[in-house]
Parts: C-alpha cells; structure tokens; sequence
C-alpha cells in the first residue's frame, strides 16, 4: 500500500514567549492542551504518547530538549542521538500542533539559580543512587516545561517508570493543575523496550538485550504465583549477567512509592519490578508490573 501523504509540519517555537503567545490563541477557545515531553530521537515509543495526547486533548505539544542538568558529567550527554528532521517528520505524521525547541540559554539562561530536589520517589536507591542530580534535573526541567506551557494534562512513559513517579510527585507536590497520565511502554517484537539509546548497541549488545524484558517476564510470573522475591530475583540477576551486562540493580519495589517491599508490612501493595543494567557502554533500563 502507498505511504499516506506527509502531513506538514508542525509550528515550531522556540522561545517561551513565542510559546506562550501560540498557545494564548487555543486557551482564548478553551481548547485543551495536551504536553508531551522528550528529548528528540523520536522512536514509536514517543510517537504513541503523541497519540495518546491526540486523542486526551484538543491541541497536542510536544517539547524536544536534551536537557543537560538530567545527564552527569561522565553520561551521554554530547552523543546523545540528535535527529531533529526526521523528528519533524515524525510528529507531522502524528499531528502534533506545535513544537517547543529550545535552547539551553532559553531553558537556562545566565544567572539560573533555582533547581528542584525532589526526594520520596527519588530517593529510593534505584536511578537516583546510580544517576546521582539525574532527578534534580528531570524534576526542574519539567517544572518548567509544566509552567511555560501550563497544559491540561502530560504523558510520560511507564518505560522510564522511577520518573513518572518522581513527576506526578513533583507536580502534586507544587500544586501543579496539571493531569499526569502514564503510557504503557512500546516493545520490539523481541521485548526490547523502545529506547533512543537502543542505537549505540552493537550486534552482540542488541542480541543480548532481550534477556532483561525475559527477566522481568518470568520474575513477574514467579512472584504472582507465590515464590519467594528475593529468590526469583537473584536467580534473575544471575540470568541478566550471564548475557554479559553488568548489573545496576533488579528489584521489586511497591508500584507507587517505590519503597522497598515490607517497609509497611501492613499494606499489601502492587508491586513493580525495576531493572537497569550496562552492556558495552549502554545503560538501559526497564520495569514490569507483578
Ligand atoms: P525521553 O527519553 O526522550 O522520553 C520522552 C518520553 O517518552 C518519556 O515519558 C519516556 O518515558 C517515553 N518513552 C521512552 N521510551 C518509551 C517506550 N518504549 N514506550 C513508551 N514510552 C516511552 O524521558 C525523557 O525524555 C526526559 O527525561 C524528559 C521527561 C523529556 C525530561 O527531560
């Protein structure tokens, strides 16, 4: 079948005063406003928040901005995948309305002095222990993004999970009238979930890294059926570094604080596993729920 026609692209803004004077016009119609955050190298994981947004909310936003204060300072943050055509491509084929792309002066100009520290979610010894600031940085940006654009509503992805939490925290946290509405997370064929870091992995690595949606697949199953956590989990860490990653952590923590299990003892909660490990100099992580 014949590739449907491209749809144009977009608006573009990049200053917040420009975006604030396109939105003034939808806001004057009250027409909802849906946010989608990221930071470009848009895959199918992205483009289904962009479909989700379309269809929670009149008007769709997406913001591309490779945030620097989320990456430290032996992370990734240089080489971090820019493709911002075909990105542009992409999000006229979704139908998002408009593009806020920043610079780094306008999300951080001279003199930028105000950064949050979010802790509960944040603190829980997951990414925030291995990626120390990496919260400080996405709960900050999105503070801001949330008040430049002041949508109804924002959707994150279940994929990047310890984020989600620490974001609808933030945002409750400041009185933000913003919804924050999880996604499920967008999977290869394979189980590789969808990440723009999926293309620094070689042959071997991408062969390799299946093992940890395998992993969380098999460990969610044990769990539910009864077995002791933290058996299923060491035998699970062993499985993930037998494929060669070097292991961050695998753990099972309670869905919505992410504390550890048995904390509150009196509470049975849904629990989430989390998993983050390292092959070759990719670092990916993934969740699953029990
Ligand atoms: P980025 O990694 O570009 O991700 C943007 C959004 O896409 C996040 O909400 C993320 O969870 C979601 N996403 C990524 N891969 C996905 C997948 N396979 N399935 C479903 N959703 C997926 O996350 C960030 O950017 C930044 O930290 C940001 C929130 C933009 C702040 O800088």
């Amino acid at each position: 079948m014949a590739k449907a026609a491209r749809k144009s692209r977009p608006r573009v803004v990049k200053t917040v005063k420009a975006l604030r004077e396109a939105l003034s016009e939808w806001r004057k119609r009250k027409q909802t406003i849906a946010l989608v955050p990221t930071m470009g190298a848009l895959h199918t994981g992205h483009i289904s928040l962009v479909a989700l947004a379309k269809k929670s909310a009149k008007k769709v936003v997406v913001s591309i901005f490779v945030n620097p204060t989320q990456f430290g300072p032996n992370e990734d943050f240089t080489r971090y995948p820019r493709t911002l055509d075909a990105d542009l491509d992409k999000l006229a084929d979704a139908g998002a309305d408009l593009v806020f792309l920043p610079d780094a002066k306008e999300m951080y100009p001279d003199g930028f002095s105000t950064m949050l520290k979010p802790s509960g979610p944040a603190a829980v010894g997951l990414d925030d222990k291995f990626r120390p600031g990496h919260f400080d940085g996405v709960a900050t940006v999105v503070a801001k993004l949330f008040t430049s654009v002041m949508p109804d509503i924002a959707i994150f992805g279940d994929k990047d999970y310890q984020q989600l939490q620490v974001i609808r925290t933030m945002a409750r946290d400041l009185h933000l009238p913003v919804k924050v509405i999880g996604a499920p997370i967008v999977r290869e064929k394979d189980g590789l979930a969808l990440s723009s870091r999926n293309v620094y992995l070689s042959p071997a690595d991408r062969a390799a890294a299946p093992v940890l949606h395998r992993v969380l697949k098999e460990s969610a199953k044990a769990i539910a059926a009864g077995e002791p956590v933290e058996a299923v989990l060491s035998r699970g860490r062993a499985k993930i570094m037998a494929e060669g990653f070097k292991l961050d952590y695998l753990e099972a923590r309670d869905a919505a604080t992410l504390a550890k299990l048995g904390d509150e003892p009196q509470r049975k909660p849904k629990v989430r596993l989390l998993v983050a490990a390292k092959i070759g100099k990719t670092r990916l992580i993934d969740n699953f729920a029990v």
